[in-house]
């Protein structure tokens, strides 16, 4: 279920309504009566953000925020804020909510209207009682003389693209095959705008793409191998920028069994970073965005069988080099350089990844942050993390010190695939190292694609990440005509 954001330049008096108010806010301009006002203005304060009036006929809602140490500490508390504000209009049984905010800046309007419309996300495809279930609230109008139609058309694609992509890591794994990955490739290829070609199988054998072949011989499915475009006639970039996700639609580990209990239960999430690419590039699609852009998503499941490979197994890559598998469990690195050596074709300008890649990165920062590290310039890396910070994925950066390679070496092939029991993250980003000779980020997005725990706005389960930093990222490109 997707929210509908929608701009109005009218408020109509029976009309329930948010109101983004401050200390000196004269509530009485919003036809409240005084009573009404001077209740409000003593109970708003910062522990207490919300005040309900009850209008009998319609409800009036008085927000406030404190505003955070900086701009985008800021947005996000009026996101937090969003949700906070979404259990109050679903306990009520509202279906349209206006916010009218004539003191607050459009930018601190988007975000609360962004944290009700994310907030509000249910996935109910397997609730068979789905009627009983559903929130109430399915549209937001949006009322600030500083804000157009385009604005909320904007942040209303963003937000329909956070919950395809949440849909599709909430997916169980049966349904969304690699297959089926490459279906719902077409079909918002289809509905965006932009250009798309699934290779099968008999494809990938004739571009020799050992990495994601091997990975595939334990599975009952065929691999796919999806490859997006979206090249609008007034790009600003010359040379594409290229987004590359990782799309197993199952990780059991392999021969090299994940340990049940629990290390296997959120693994149909391991196509995490595949949703984050899928899903921008329909939003910079459906908006138009004047940017070029490929996408590319190698996909399978990951399982044991009896023709599963196996670790002591020599693989050629795409591009030649020899891999020695010790670990199947260390699959997305396998299926990502082929992927990552694909990328070259392009002369790309930028290659980002995303890929749920690490236990080692989800240890390190936890559900809070993405891993990050790459070759590209640090004004792109100064880029890349002042989106996060706009969007709130926030970035740390590991290094990819030379050291940390030598991990990687074989006794008897090119590479191997696992490093030693520590800087897991890292040697990883080292194994996808060798199989780039461009400008390169590599996000492991491990630790926040999937939360177990509600967290506001991103609730819990599939977190859609990637799609909000991504689109954030590309959209400072396609205005200013650089990277950084
Ligand atoms: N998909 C996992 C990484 C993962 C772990 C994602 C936890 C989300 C939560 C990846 O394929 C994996 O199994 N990585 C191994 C690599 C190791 C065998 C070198 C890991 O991190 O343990
Ligand atoms: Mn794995
Ligand atoms: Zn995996």
């Amino acid at each position: 279920m997707i929210t509908q954001l929608k701009y109005t330049s009218s408020v109509a008096a029976k009309d329930d309504l948010i109101v983004i108010g401050n200390k000196t806010t004269n509530w009485k301009n919003f036809n409240l009566s005084d009573k009404e006002a001077s209740y409000i203005k003593k109970k708003l304060t910062s522990s207490n953000s919300i005040i309900e009036i009850n209008q009998y006929g319609k409800f009036f809602f008085a927000a406030w925020s404190h505003r955070g140490a900086n701009k985008h500490e800021s947005l996000e508390s009026f996101r937090r804020l969003g949700n906070k504000i979404v259990g109050f209009l679903n306990k009520r049984n509202i279906r349209v909510i206006t916010i009218s905010s004539i003191v607050s800046s459009g930018d601190i309007t988007l975000a609360l209207a962004e944290g009700i419309a994310l907030g509000n996300y249910q996935f109910l495809k397997y609730k068979t009682n789905s009627n009983y279930q559903a929130n109430s609230l399915r549209t937001v109008r949006i009322s600030n003389p500083s804000l157009d139609n385009k604005k909320v058309k904007n942040l209303a694609v963003i937000v329909e693209a956070t919950c395809i992509a949440r849909d599709l890591v909430n997916e169980h794994p049966t349904f969304l095959t690699a297959s089926q990955l490459g279906r719902e490739v077409k079909k918002l290829g289809k509905l965006a705008g932009f250009k798309t070609d699934v290779f099968n199988k008999s494809k990938i054998e004739s571009l020799k793409m050992g990495g994601l072949l091997a990975v595939n011989r334990g599975s009952q499915e065929p691999p796919t191998f999806s490859f997006m475009e979206w090249k609008p006639r007034n790009a600003k970039n010359k040379k594409p920028i290229v987004l590359v996700g990782k799309g197993i639609t199952y990780d059991t580990g392999g021969m090299s069994l994940k340990p049940t209990p629990n290390s296997m239960d959120h693994m149909k999430s391991d196509m995490a970073g595949s949703a984050a690419v899928i899903c921008t590039m329909y939003a910079i699609a459906k908006t138009k965005m004047p940017v070029h852009v490929v996408g590319l998503v190698p996909s399978t499941d990951n399982r044991p069988s009896e023709n599963a490979y196996v670790p002591g197994d020599v693989i050629t890559m795409y591009d030649g080099t020899t891999v020695e598998v010790l670990n199947t469990d260390a699959e997305g690195r396998l299926v990502l350089a082929d992927a990552l050596s694909y990328a070259k074709k392009m002369k790309p300008e930028l290659v980002i990844d995303l890929a749920t890649l690490t236990g080692s990165a989800a240890k390190a920062l936890g559900p809070l942050g993405i891993v990050f590290m790459g070759t590209a310039d640090e004004k792109t890396k100064q880029s890349i993390k002042k989106s996060g910070n706009q969007v709130y994925e926030r970035l740390a950066e590991f290094p990819l010190w030379k050291e940390y390679g030598e991990q990687l070496q074989s006794d008897i092939a090119d590479l191997k695939n696992i490093g030693s029991t520590s800087a897991g993250a890292i040697t990883a980003g080292k194994f996808l190292e060798h199989f780039t000779d461009y400008p390169w980020l590599h996000l492991d997005i491990a630790g926040v694609a999937f939360i177990d725990n509600a967290d506001s706005y991103r609730g819990k389960n599939g977190t859609g990440v990637g799609v909000r930093l991504l689109f954030d990222y590309l959209q400072n490109i396609a205005s200013n005509g650089k990277r950084s």
